[in-house]
């Protein structure tokens, strides 16, 4: 099978006509998958449980923003090196050993080892064109190596780009970027679980989150804070959340464990509507993960305005 206009639409709880109006450029070329069989199907969730039971990582533990350091530090020195944009690729997308994937709630299998890259790539480019129209800055916080901002520089010339992250490798990455590449894009140092207030927002903003809630490790509620205080015009974050997994479902029920396990942000919705009962907020989009890795589903959609 392959994927198409129509299976995307449905994913994105959306209409045909949108995704052929902001992603067919993107879809022009084949990206093919099958549905596995029983007994495929359950050669690989023995696959995942042993590798839910053999993972260690923890997120937001200690050495982590070391680690974090050292990694985009490597990217900084591939991408100083041969000055292809392909490098800012994180090696968590590029580096998958298998080719199974989810696509809707099922495992799939698929031809292009760099499905994922190529998944995201086209739903960005929708929620991008979708929700970022009308602002004139776009901040992202925990960009690692800019990747987003350089697909928002091509989609959108002529805004003004920030990008932040808590390691200074990430920012050196950034201001390569932006020198390199000639693109309106700024980059400061930013810790999400500690909020620095002295950093302020310009009028008519977008915030922007991709994988980077996540790593807080549920201690959401500063950044949270700060985001408020801000008055953006728009935020929108892709991120792992576990109320968006459906408990009947096998393939969900095991990324919800293993999101569980590594101790992944898994709050983000549950606050927020929080927020938005006590009318602080109104949520004004929200999408399950279209596709996600072999062990998790970290893409769900999540946009939401400020009340005035
Ligand atoms: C999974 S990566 C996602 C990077 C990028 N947004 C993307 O979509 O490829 C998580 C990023 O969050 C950053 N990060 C982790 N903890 C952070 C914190 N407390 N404050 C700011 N950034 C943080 C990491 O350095 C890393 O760049």
């Amino acid at each position: 099978m392959n994927i198409n206009s129509s299976i995307l639409a449905k994913l994105f709880k959306t209409n045909i006509t949108e995704v052929n109006k902001y992603c067919k450029t993107k879809i022009k070329k084949q990206l093919k998958f099958n549905y596995l069989n029983e007994k495929e199907n359950n050669d690989l969730i023995i696959k995942v449980l042993s590798k839910i039971f053999e993972d260690k990582q923890i997120i937001a533990s200690r050495g982590r923003k070391n680690k974090w350091f050292q990694g985009w530090n490597e990217t900084l020195n591939i991408y100083r090196k041969d000055k292809n944009v392909n490098s800012l690729f994180p090696k968590f997308y590029t580096a998958r050993e298998n080719r199974y994937f989810r696509l809707g709630g099922k495992f799939i299998k698929v031809k292009n080892s760099n499905f994922e890259i190529k998944m995201l790539d086209i739903y960005r480019n929708w929620y991008f064109k979708k929700y970022f129209s009308k602002v004139d800055n776009i901040y992202e916080f925990g960009a690692g190596t800019g990747h987003n901002l350089v697909e928002l520089s091509k989609i959108y010339p002529k805004k003004k780009l920030f990008g932040s992250d808590f390691v200074l490798s990430s920012i050196k990455i950034l201001k390569l970027i932006s020198k390199r590449k000639r693109i309106n894009l700024q980059s400061f140092r930013f810790d999400m679980m500690n909020p620095n207030k002295k950093i302020k927002l310009l009028n008519n903003s977008a915030i922007y989150t991709s994988g980077a809630i996540e790593q807080l490790s549920g201690k959401i509620d500063k950044f949270i804070k700060y985001v408020i205080s801000q008055k953006p015009k728009i935020i929108v974050h892709v991120e792992p959340c576990a109320d968006f997994y459906d408990n009947k479902n096998l393939a969900d029920y095991l990324g919800k464990i293993f999101q569980s396990k590594r101790k992944y942000t898994s709050n983000l919705l549950f606050k927020l509507k929080k927020l938005e009962k006590k009318n602080v907020i109104k949520i004004i989009k929200t999408c399950k993960s279209p596709f996600g890795s072999l062990m998790m589903e970290g893409y769900n959609l999540i946009v939401w305005k400020i009340n005035k």
